[in-house]
């Protein structure tokens, strides 16, 4: 077969992003849709992400995702930024344009975009509990905000960065009740049996052994439990959570739908989002 030409790249930015899947799964979308662009990814430090970022319009690119620790750094070379990105100071997608880089977040919407998806469940009205109070909990809160969440508690192990994060947040969606307060045992109890969303973003857990505790008995039965940690598949966090008998999504739906609407910005096209699914499941060696 003859090989395609290339007429655009699309970069991954971060440090490190060696075991990413981005390239896969958008590489297997351009190539089903015959986009003839080719998705690259490069590690940077911190003191060259403004370089490149500089050249990069001169170079034939189309856009980049942005991941950990650059998302914040690259704000303020934007020459737009979406509602997503003025809210959490944070960029994950960039789309090249005339006018310069455009700026998007996906991170928080691809959240959401799984939960209805993958886990048919609706956000509207309902009681979200966050663990965690970093850069992920802040997208996650704000997009399950936007979608219509009646109630959100952040618990934090250090009490003043949840109270910081819900004040912004309390700002950008004052319809939305928002609490804050420690992680601790104490807490667990007494607003699991209120929350209809349990929502994992510390980093307990990427080890793949770990696991924050949490009293899964207390929630309603028919709570859904996440975890936005995807490797392992399935985290100690939620097969305990199986165990208790509740409803659990895993990480790779926020990641899969993160890349979709990465996708959607850069063509304009619908994404394949069943080849997408089927390459990442594969390659995390899902259970079928
Ligand atoms: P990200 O931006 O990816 O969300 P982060 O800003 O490093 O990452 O945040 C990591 C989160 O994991 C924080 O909420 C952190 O709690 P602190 O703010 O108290 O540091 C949480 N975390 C990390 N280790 C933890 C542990 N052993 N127990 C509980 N929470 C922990």
């Amino acid at each position: 077969m003859p090989e395609r030409p290339v007429r655009g790249t699309v970069w991954l930015v971060g440090h490190p992003v060696a075991h990413s899947l981005s390239p896969l799964i958008q590489n297997t979308a351009f190539r089903h849709d015959t986009i003839p662009w080719i998705y690259l990814k490069i590690d940077l430090p911190q003191r060259l992400v403004r370089p490149f970022l500089r050249i990069l319009p001169s170079t034939g690119a189309v856009g980049l995702n942005v991941t950990v620790p650059h998302k914040e750094t690259v704000v303020p070379l934007l020459a737009r930024a979406s509602r997503d990105v003025e809210v959490t100071r944070a960029a994950n997608c960039l789309r090249v344009s005339r006018a310069g880089l455009e700026g998007h977040n996906t991170d928080g919407a691809g959240f959401v975009d799984a939960l209805r998806a993958e886990s048919r469940w609706d956000p509207r009205g309902r009681t979200i509990l966050i663990l965690g109070a970093g850069g992920a909990a802040l997208g996650i809160a704000h997009a399950l905000a936007q979608a219509g969440a009646g109630r959100s508690v952040v618990l934090n192990r250090t009490p003043s960065r949840a109270h910081r994060l819900v004040r912004r947040l309390r700002a950008a969606h004052p319809d939305t009740a928002w609490e804050s307060d420690a992680l601790v045992a104490e807490h667990l109890g007494r607003y699991a049996h209120e929350s209809d969303l349990v929502v994992q973003t510390t980093s307990v857990g990427l080890d793949g052994r770990s696991r924050l505790p949490f009293p899964f008995d207390l929630l309603p039965p028919r709570a859904l439990v996440t975890d936005i940690v995807y490797r392992p598949f399935e985290t100690p966090f939620l097969r305990a959570a199986r165990r208790a008998g509740r409803a659990t999504l895993g990480g790779w739906a926020m990641f899969l739908h993160q890349a979709a609407r990465s996708y959607r910005i850069w063509t304009r096209r619908p994404p394949p989002l069943g080849v997408m699914r089927r390459v990442l499941l594969r390659a995390l060696n899902a259970p079928r």
